[in-house]
Protein backbone atom coordinates (compact mmCIF):
# COMPACT_ATOMS: atom_id res chain seq x y z
CA UNK A 1 0.00 0.00 0.00
CA UNK A 2 2.77 2.35 0.94
CA UNK A 3 4.41 2.65 -2.93
CA UNK A 4 1.54 5.16 -4.11
CA UNK A 5 1.91 7.07 -0.42
CA UNK A 6 5.51 7.69 -1.14
CA UNK A 7 5.51 11.33 -2.58
CA UNK A 8 3.11 14.40 -2.34
CA UNK A 9 2.63 13.88 -6.08
CA UNK A 10 1.59 10.22 -6.14
CA UNK A 11 -0.09 11.16 -3.03
CA UNK A 12 -2.50 13.84 -5.37
CA UNK A 13 -2.65 11.57 -8.31
CA UNK A 14 -4.39 9.14 -6.18
CA UNK A 15 -6.74 10.93 -4.18
CA UNK A 16 -10.25 10.32 -3.92
CA UNK A 17 -11.48 13.65 -2.76
CA UNK A 18 -11.19 17.15 -3.31
CA UNK A 19 -11.90 20.33 -1.51
CA UNK A 20 -12.02 23.43 -3.49
CA UNK A 21 -12.61 27.01 -2.50
CA UNK A 22 -15.55 27.17 -4.07
CA UNK A 23 -17.34 24.51 -2.46
CA UNK A 24 -17.88 26.57 0.59
CA UNK A 25 -20.55 29.31 2.07
CA UNK A 26 -19.86 31.49 4.02
CA UNK A 27 -22.93 32.12 6.99
CA UNK A 28 -23.66 36.24 7.72
CA UNK A 29 -25.60 37.35 10.43
CA UNK A 30 -27.20 41.09 9.47
CA UNK A 31 -28.64 43.30 12.36
CA UNK A 32 -30.26 46.76 11.65
CA UNK A 33 -28.74 49.89 12.10
CA UNK A 34 -25.65 51.31 11.09
CA UNK A 35 -22.03 51.19 11.83
CA UNK A 36 -22.40 47.89 13.79
CA UNK A 37 -19.90 45.14 14.22
CA UNK A 38 -20.18 43.09 17.19
CA UNK A 39 -18.37 39.89 17.68
CA UNK A 40 -20.60 37.03 19.09
CA UNK A 41 -18.41 35.88 22.40
CA UNK A 42 -19.57 31.86 21.80
CA UNK A 43 -18.33 32.24 18.16
CA UNK A 44 -14.16 33.26 18.24
CA UNK A 45 -13.90 35.54 14.94
CA UNK A 46 -17.58 35.96 13.80
CA UNK A 47 -19.52 39.00 13.91
CA UNK A 48 -23.04 40.44 13.45
CA UNK A 49 -22.83 43.30 11.63
CA UNK A 50 -25.08 45.98 9.97
CA UNK A 51 -25.91 46.56 6.31
CA UNK A 52 -23.55 49.77 5.57
CA UNK A 53 -20.69 47.78 7.40
CA UNK A 54 -21.31 44.06 5.06
CA UNK A 55 -21.29 46.58 1.85
CA UNK A 56 -17.59 48.03 3.01
CA UNK A 57 -16.32 44.19 3.25
CA UNK A 58 -17.52 42.88 0.41
CA UNK A 59 -15.42 43.47 -2.31
CA UNK A 60 -12.62 42.04 -0.15
CA UNK A 61 -15.05 38.60 0.73
CA UNK A 62 -13.26 35.65 -0.59
CA UNK A 63 -15.92 32.93 -0.49
CA UNK A 64 -18.02 32.53 -3.52
CA UNK A 65 -21.30 31.76 -1.95
CA UNK A 66 -22.75 33.32 1.12
CA UNK A 67 -25.59 32.60 3.75
CA UNK A 68 -27.39 34.76 5.02
CA UNK A 69 -29.08 35.12 8.70
CA UNK A 70 -31.26 38.46 9.67
CA UNK A 71 -31.00 39.30 13.40
CA UNK A 72 -33.35 41.65 14.07
CA UNK A 73 -32.98 43.83 17.87
CA UNK A 74 -35.97 42.93 20.62
CA UNK A 75 -38.03 46.03 19.89
CA UNK A 76 -38.43 44.39 16.07
CA UNK A 77 -39.94 40.91 16.98
CA UNK A 78 -43.27 39.64 17.64
CA UNK A 79 -45.75 36.60 18.10
CA UNK A 80 -45.92 35.82 14.64
CA UNK A 81 -42.28 37.22 13.16
CA UNK A 82 -43.75 40.20 10.99
CA UNK A 83 -40.43 41.76 10.50
CA UNK A 84 -39.28 39.05 8.77
CA UNK A 85 -41.95 38.86 5.78
CA UNK A 86 -40.96 42.75 5.33
CA UNK A 87 -39.73 43.93 1.62
CA UNK A 88 -37.44 46.38 3.48
CA UNK A 89 -36.16 44.33 6.01
CA UNK A 90 -32.60 43.62 7.24
CA UNK A 91 -32.01 40.68 4.86
CA UNK A 92 -33.69 42.15 1.27
CA UNK A 93 -31.65 44.95 2.44
CA UNK A 94 -28.37 43.10 2.83
CA UNK A 95 -29.12 40.58 -0.61
CA UNK A 96 -29.50 43.95 -2.59
CA UNK A 97 -26.30 45.42 -1.17
CA UNK A 98 -24.17 42.48 -1.74
CA UNK A 99 -25.73 41.94 -5.10
CA UNK A 100 -24.97 45.54 -6.29
CA UNK A 101 -21.27 45.18 -4.81
CA UNK A 102 -20.94 41.63 -5.93
CA UNK A 103 -23.25 40.48 -8.84
CA UNK A 104 -20.73 37.08 -8.70
CA UNK A 105 -21.46 36.58 -5.43
CA UNK A 106 -24.08 33.38 -4.83
CA UNK A 107 -26.59 34.93 -2.28
CA UNK A 108 -28.57 32.10 0.01
CA UNK A 109 -31.04 33.17 2.76
CA UNK A 110 -31.99 31.44 5.62
CA UNK A 111 -35.57 31.18 5.59
CA UNK A 112 -37.10 30.50 9.20
CA UNK A 113 -38.44 32.46 11.76
CA UNK A 114 -37.19 32.11 14.78
CA UNK A 115 -34.73 35.14 14.98
CA UNK A 116 -37.92 37.22 14.31
CA UNK A 117 -40.14 35.91 16.53
CA UNK A 118 -40.38 37.27 21.19
CA UNK A 119 -40.88 33.39 21.40
CA UNK A 120 -38.24 32.28 19.37
CA UNK A 121 -39.76 29.17 17.85
CA UNK A 122 -39.39 28.69 14.13
CA UNK A 123 -42.84 29.30 13.47
CA UNK A 124 -46.15 30.54 14.84
CA UNK A 125 -47.84 29.19 17.90
CA UNK A 126 -51.57 27.71 18.40
CA UNK A 127 -53.21 29.21 21.32
CA UNK A 128 -52.19 25.92 23.32
CA UNK A 129 -48.33 26.96 22.45
CA UNK A 130 -47.81 24.42 20.09
CA UNK A 131 -46.18 25.31 16.39
CA UNK A 132 -48.99 25.67 14.26
CA UNK A 133 -47.08 23.87 10.91
CA UNK A 134 -49.16 25.24 8.03
CA UNK A 135 -49.75 28.70 8.84
CA UNK A 136 -46.21 28.67 9.84
CA UNK A 137 -44.99 27.17 6.53
CA UNK A 138 -47.51 29.75 4.80
CA UNK A 139 -45.54 32.40 6.27
CA UNK A 140 -41.99 30.90 5.26
CA UNK A 141 -43.22 30.98 1.49
CA UNK A 142 -43.38 34.86 2.36
CA UNK A 143 -40.09 35.32 3.42
CA UNK A 144 -38.64 33.34 0.71
CA UNK A 145 -40.47 35.60 -1.67
CA UNK A 146 -39.62 38.80 0.12
CA UNK A 147 -35.96 37.47 -0.07
CA UNK A 148 -35.96 36.56 -3.54
CA UNK A 149 -37.85 39.88 -5.04
CA UNK A 150 -34.27 41.04 -3.17
CA UNK A 151 -32.53 39.16 -5.67
CA UNK A 152 -31.19 36.10 -3.65
CA UNK A 153 -30.33 33.23 -5.49
CA UNK A 154 -31.25 30.54 -3.11
CA UNK A 155 -33.70 30.33 -0.44
CA UNK A 156 -32.74 28.09 2.34
CA UNK A 157 -36.10 26.67 4.47
CA UNK A 158 -34.31 25.45 8.23
CA UNK A 159 -37.35 25.61 10.31
CA UNK A 160 -38.39 22.09 10.00
CA UNK A 161 -42.43 22.39 8.95
CA UNK A 162 -43.79 19.94 7.25
CA UNK A 163 -44.63 20.64 3.51
CA UNK A 164 -42.25 24.16 3.39
CA UNK A 165 -40.93 23.21 0.59
CA UNK A 166 -43.59 22.44 -1.45
CA UNK A 167 -45.41 25.68 -0.09
CA UNK A 168 -42.18 28.05 -0.40
CA UNK A 169 -42.05 26.85 -4.32
CA UNK A 170 -45.44 27.23 -4.80
CA UNK A 171 -45.56 31.10 -3.14
CA UNK A 172 -41.85 31.78 -5.32
CA UNK A 173 -43.25 30.21 -8.83
CA UNK A 174 -46.72 32.24 -8.51
CA UNK A 175 -44.91 35.39 -7.33
CA UNK A 176 -42.55 35.07 -10.59
CA UNK A 177 -39.48 33.78 -8.50
CA UNK A 178 -39.10 30.64 -10.77
CA UNK A 179 -35.72 30.94 -10.95
CA UNK A 180 -34.79 31.02 -7.10
CA UNK A 181 -33.69 28.05 -5.79
CA UNK A 182 -34.48 26.00 -2.36
CA UNK A 183 -32.11 24.84 -0.56
CA UNK A 184 -33.63 22.45 2.10
CA UNK A 185 -32.14 22.29 5.32
CA UNK A 186 -34.11 18.49 4.52
CA UNK A 187 -31.89 16.21 7.49
CA UNK A 188 -31.75 19.28 10.31
CA UNK A 189 -31.25 17.39 13.92
CA UNK A 190 -32.50 19.12 17.18
CA UNK A 191 -28.74 19.65 18.27
CA UNK A 192 -27.06 20.72 21.17
CA UNK A 193 -24.24 21.95 18.55
CA UNK A 194 -26.26 24.99 18.00
CA UNK A 195 -25.49 26.39 21.32
CA UNK A 196 -23.32 29.27 20.16
CA UNK A 197 -25.41 29.83 17.41
CA UNK A 198 -28.58 31.11 19.43
CA UNK A 199 -26.23 33.30 20.81
CA UNK A 200 -24.97 34.80 17.72
CA UNK A 201 -28.95 35.18 16.41
CA UNK A 202 -30.42 35.19 19.62
CA UNK A 203 -33.01 32.89 18.68
CA UNK A 204 -32.76 30.36 21.81
CA UNK A 205 -36.56 29.66 22.15
CA UNK A 206 -38.23 31.14 25.03
CA UNK A 207 -39.91 27.81 26.61
CA UNK A 208 -39.47 24.46 25.50
CA UNK A 209 -36.95 22.80 22.57
CA UNK A 210 -37.01 22.27 19.24
CA UNK A 211 -37.68 18.68 19.47
CA UNK A 212 -41.05 18.74 18.18
CA UNK A 213 -39.96 19.28 14.67
CA UNK A 214 -36.54 18.92 14.30
CA UNK A 215 -35.37 15.32 14.02
CA UNK A 216 -34.27 12.83 17.34
CA UNK A 217 -30.04 12.73 16.79
CA UNK A 218 -30.49 8.78 16.81
CA UNK A 219 -32.58 8.38 13.79
CA UNK A 220 -31.10 7.70 10.37
CA UNK A 221 -34.28 5.86 8.25
CA UNK A 222 -36.23 9.33 9.72
CA UNK A 223 -33.96 11.69 8.05
CA UNK A 224 -33.72 9.92 4.51
CA UNK A 225 -37.48 10.38 4.51
CA UNK A 226 -37.28 13.54 5.22
CA UNK A 227 -34.95 14.23 2.60
CA UNK A 228 -37.04 12.21 0.22
CA UNK A 229 -40.36 14.03 1.32
CA UNK A 230 -38.31 17.44 0.37
CA UNK A 231 -37.07 16.25 -3.03
CA UNK A 232 -40.17 15.21 -3.99
CA UNK A 233 -41.90 18.76 -3.05
CA UNK A 234 -39.49 20.25 -5.33
CA UNK A 235 -36.15 21.29 -3.34
CA UNK A 236 -32.56 21.92 -5.90
CA UNK A 237 -30.58 21.04 -2.85
CA UNK A 238 -30.44 19.03 0.06
CA UNK A 239 -28.89 19.65 3.22
CA UNK A 240 -27.39 17.78 6.80
CA UNK A 241 -27.05 19.97 9.54
CA UNK A 242 -24.85 18.97 11.85
CA UNK A 243 -21.95 17.79 9.74
CA UNK A 244 -19.55 15.75 11.42
CA UNK A 245 -21.62 13.98 14.10
CA UNK A 246 -23.79 13.40 11.10
CA UNK A 247 -21.82 11.97 8.26
CA UNK A 248 -23.76 8.78 7.89
CA UNK A 249 -26.44 10.75 7.13
CA UNK A 250 -24.92 12.69 4.15
CA UNK A 251 -23.58 9.44 3.13
CA UNK A 252 -27.10 7.60 3.21
CA UNK A 253 -28.40 10.86 0.94
CA UNK A 254 -26.02 10.74 -1.28
CA UNK A 255 -26.78 6.89 -1.86
CA UNK A 256 -30.59 7.79 -2.25
CA UNK A 257 -30.99 11.27 -4.13
CA UNK A 258 -29.18 13.21 -6.89
CA UNK A 259 -29.77 16.61 -6.05
CA UNK A 260 -26.61 18.38 -5.10
CA UNK A 261 -25.92 18.22 -1.39
CA UNK A 262 -24.65 20.83 1.52
CA UNK A 263 -23.62 19.81 4.79
CA UNK A 264 -23.89 22.49 7.53
CA UNK A 265 -20.26 22.56 9.64
CA UNK A 266 -22.69 24.45 13.04
CA UNK A 267 -21.17 26.66 15.09
CA UNK A 268 -20.74 23.98 18.18
CA UNK A 269 -18.26 22.53 15.54
CA UNK A 270 -16.87 25.83 14.52
CA UNK A 271 -16.10 26.68 18.11
CA UNK A 272 -14.76 23.42 19.46
CA UNK A 273 -12.19 23.44 16.75
CA UNK A 274 -11.15 27.09 17.65
CA UNK A 275 -11.04 26.94 21.33
CA UNK A 276 -8.99 23.59 21.05
CA UNK A 277 -7.09 25.79 18.32
CA UNK A 278 -6.51 28.95 20.76
CA UNK A 279 -5.46 26.40 23.27
CA UNK A 280 -2.77 25.10 21.16
CA UNK A 281 -3.95 21.65 21.79
CA UNK A 282 -4.37 20.99 17.21
CA UNK A 283 -3.11 22.85 14.30
CA UNK A 284 -6.21 25.05 13.35
CA UNK A 285 -5.48 24.97 9.89
CA UNK A 286 -4.72 20.81 9.37
CA UNK A 287 -7.57 19.57 11.61
CA UNK A 288 -10.26 22.11 9.85
CA UNK A 289 -9.34 21.17 6.08
CA UNK A 290 -9.09 17.77 7.08
CA UNK A 291 -12.67 17.89 8.60
CA UNK A 292 -13.87 19.32 5.61
CA UNK A 293 -12.26 16.92 3.60
CA UNK A 294 -14.14 14.61 5.45
CA UNK A 295 -17.66 16.14 5.22
CA UNK A 296 -16.51 15.99 1.11
CA UNK A 297 -15.27 12.32 1.45
CA UNK A 298 -18.81 11.46 2.63
CA UNK A 299 -20.50 13.21 0.19
CA UNK A 300 -21.53 16.21 0.03
CA UNK A 301 -20.56 18.58 -2.57
CA UNK A 302 -20.49 22.39 -0.63
CA UNK A 303 -19.94 23.07 3.27
CA UNK A 304 -21.70 25.94 4.97
CA UNK A 305 -18.75 26.82 7.40
CA UNK A 306 -17.76 29.75 9.81
CA UNK A 307 -13.97 28.84 8.44
CA UNK A 308 -15.34 29.66 5.13
CA UNK A 309 -12.59 32.85 4.39
CA UNK A 310 -10.03 31.06 6.21
CA UNK A 311 -10.36 28.06 4.16
CA UNK A 312 -10.39 30.33 0.81
CA UNK A 313 -7.14 31.91 2.16
CA UNK A 314 -5.72 28.36 3.05
CA UNK A 315 -6.63 27.09 -0.56
CA UNK A 316 -5.34 30.06 -2.39
C1 LIG B 1 -32.69 28.47 12.85
C2 LIG B 1 -31.31 27.94 12.64
C3 LIG B 1 -30.44 27.37 13.58
C4 LIG B 1 -29.24 27.17 12.91
C5 LIG B 1 -29.43 27.60 11.60
N1 LIG B 1 -30.72 28.04 11.44
C6 LIG B 1 -30.57 27.11 15.00
C7 LIG B 1 -31.65 26.28 15.53
O1 LIG B 1 -32.35 25.55 14.83
O2 LIG B 1 -31.82 26.37 16.75
C8 LIG B 1 -27.97 26.62 13.51
C9 LIG B 1 -26.72 27.10 12.88
C10 LIG B 1 -25.49 26.86 13.67
O3 LIG B 1 -25.52 26.33 14.80
O4 LIG B 1 -24.42 27.20 13.15
N2 LIG B 1 -33.71 27.62 12.70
Amino acid sequence: MRRSRRTETLRQLAAETTLDRQDVILPLFIVSGTNRTEPVESMPGVVRESVDVLTRRAAGLKSSAVLLFGVPDDPEKDDTGASALRDDGIVPQAVRALKSERPDLAVITDVCLCGYTTHGHCGVLTESGEVDNDPSAALLGKMAAAHAAAGADVAAPSAMMDGQVAVIRETLDNAGFGQTCVMAYASKFASAFYGPFRDAAHSAPGFGDRRGYQLTPGNRREAVREAILDEEEGADWLMVKPAMPYLDIVSDLRAVSRLPLAAYHVSGEYTMLKLAAQAGVISEREAVLEAMTCIRRAGADAIITYYAEEICQWLG
